[in-house]
């Protein structure tokens, strides 16, 4: 499994020619390195629908003929604007061809701005996305919950995508104990960096993590990590 990273909760996870986007949040993004229109992707799955994981969703899944995977709610909302889609609840898993999304608990909110309007969107999820036989656990914008100790139940994680900005999701010290809880191979740091409110040291935190025994890799917008 080869996982790109393209700033801020951006993950593309590649295996055997396919190809699947996470959380495509990119022409608005300043850490961004690549266009909406330079994406070659397969499935777009959403933890949610805050405008920095909604991103360029609907132009990336139009423009590839690829469906969006979502809680039932925001699957919704883009088949509205026109994408195919396909709609999970939390807690649910399905085989795909290639790939197999669970969608996972997560504390945090859900919505979708239309002009003056926020559109409901279900609740926040995480995903483990298992392709090739290995698990990226992407955490979406959650807090810290210690329900997060049941992925290990049933997953053997190989690469967990932790946010550490904190504000908006948990902090570093927090994400040190959910790599501990979720017990990943390697953790890679999201969710930082990308606006001044969620400034981080993502050394620090490797540091932080690799003293639990647990490697990090803090990956540049456009830096890649076979796993
Ligand atoms: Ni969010
Ligand atoms: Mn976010």
């Amino acid at each position: 499994m080869k996982i790109t990273f393209y700033g801020h909760a951006c993950l593309l996870v590649e295996h055997d020619g396919k190809r699947v986007l996470i959380d495509p949040f990119l022409s608005g993004n300043p850490a961004s390195v690549i266009q909406p229109g330079e994406i070659k992707a397969d499935a777009i799955v959403l933890t949610h629908g805050h405008s920095d994981h909604f991103g360029d969703t609907v132009e990336i899944a139009k423009r590839n003929d690829c469906p969006v995977i979502a809680v039932f709610e925001l699957a919704g909302i883009c088949q509205a604007k026109g994408t195919k889609s396909h709609g999970m609840s939390i807690g649910g898993a399905f085989d795909f061809e290639g790939f197999r999304v669970k969608l996972t608990p997560a504390w945090h909110s859900s919505s979708v701005r239309d002009g003056d309007h926020i559109i409901y969107a279900g609740g926040a999820a995480g995903v483990v996305l298992t392709m090739g036989g290995k698990n990226l656990y992407h955490a979406g914008d959650t807090a810290l919950f210690s329900d997060l100790k049941l992925i290990c139940e049933f997953h053997d994680i190989d690469a967990a995508a932790l946010p550490i900005g904190d504000n908006f999701t948990m902090g570093p010290e927090e994400a040190v104990l959910a790599a501990e809880w979720v017990r990943p191979k390697v953790v890679i740091p999201i969710h930082y960096n990308t606006f001044p409110v969620i400034r981080q040291d993502p050394f620090a935190f490797q540091t932080a993590v690799e003293a639990k025994g647990i490697a990090c890799r803090p990956l540049a917008p456009g830096q890649s990590l076979d796993v």
